[in-house]
């Protein structure tokens, strides 16, 4: 019997054995993802595809892969993928949720605490040589105890996010599509509040919303303004959640304190992007999910959902059919 076809966009950090014995196996190997019209041709014919968020999945891509049964995501968003297509075409798309949770809300701390404290500029004050002496007013920055941290979507990392607040004796309020569930709100100490509320009495503001069509530049000139000037705004979601160009303006205009983010619109960001040149800045290279465990977890759950799907089962992890 001839073995399904399986494409996988990028060498994974785990073991494929599993899978190379049940699939005809193919990877693509480039530290680069490959280009759309490369994709396509490798599609052809295949029966499975592994993609990451780095990869456009979309209506032409998924028509031209006329075998294809299953589409297995490594990352828990899937907004570079036009799930409707693969709905109407039958063909189940999986994710990795979960897995990844506790290493994005740990990084969002990181960026929160590097962002408050100025820990890059310190770093580069130290590097440069900079340091003379203890200075009473040295590389000044936010006060995190006793704060309020605001929370954009409370769904698994912003609720992971929220907990790791409370040795911060902090005042946490959220937003989120879903209101309210009272247990969970006395469990983690949280406060429902509206987006308006939320940005006019945050110190911290960090978003973890999946990028929709309503959450497309949820962030503008209007919300930034909206928020205190000494407030610190974190991005560990998806770049186009930001107006991109606003940030700019609001970081440079001192209208909030600082930022720090780990998606950028586009990614990666273009060398002449303006928010290359901010100090109050702190800006990593989409590395929330970026743990040793975390990447191999994510990558054996892609794989699970792989054969699954290429075995006619429902998918463990999905997020259509
Ligand atoms: C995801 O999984 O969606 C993250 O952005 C990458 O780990």
């Amino acid at each position: 019997m001839t073995k399904p076809k399986v494409f996988i966009t990028r060498n994974l950090p785990t073991n494929l054995s599993i899978l190379q014995q049940f699939a005809d196996v193919e990877v693509w190997l480039e530290r680069q993802p490959p280009a759309y019209e490369v994709l396509l041709s490798k599609v052809r014919g295949i029966d499975g595809l592994l993609c990451l968020l780095t990869d456009k999945i979309d209506e032409q891509l998924i028509e031209t892969a006329t075998n294809l049964r299953v589409i297995s995501q490594m990352a828990v968003g899937y907004d570079n993928i036009d799930v409707g297509a693969a709905t109407a075409r039958k063909i189940p798309v999986g994710n990795t949720p979960g897995v990844l949770t506790d290493a994005t809300a740990d990084l969002t701390w990181a960026l929160l605490m590097a962002s408050a404290r100025r820990i890059v500029e310190a770093d580069k004050f130290t590097h440069a040589l900079r340091w003379q002496t203890w200075e009473p007013d040295l590389l000044l920055g936010a006060d995190i105890t006793g704060a309020t941290l605001g929370i954009i979507g409370f769904g698994r990392i912003g609720q992971a996010v929220a907990r790791r607040a409370s040795g911060f004796d902090m005042k946490i309020i959220y937003t989120s599509t879903k209101c309210c569930d009272k247990e969970l709100e006395k469990k983690l100490n949280a406060e429902f509040v509206s987006f308006e509320t939320l940005l006019e009495e945050s110190d911290f503001v960090t978003i973890h919303t999946p990028l929709t069509n309503d959450t497309y530049h949820l962030f503008g000139k209007t919300q930034f303004e909206l928020m205190k000037r000494s407030a610190i705004f974190i991005n560990t979601a998806r770049g186009s959640i930001v107006n991109q160009e606003e940030l700019y303006n609001a970081l440079v205009n001192k209208q909030i304190a600082g930022a720090a983010i780990d998606v950028t619109d586009p990614e990666p960001i273009k060398s002449d992007s303006p928010l290359l040149s901010l100090n109050n800045l702190v800006i990593a290279p989409h590395i929330g999910s970026a743990s040793y465990k975390t990447r191999q977890k994510m990558a054996d759950m892609a794989i699970e959902n792989l054969i699954s799907g290429l075995k006619g089962e429902q998918l463990p992890y999905r997020v259509n059919v």
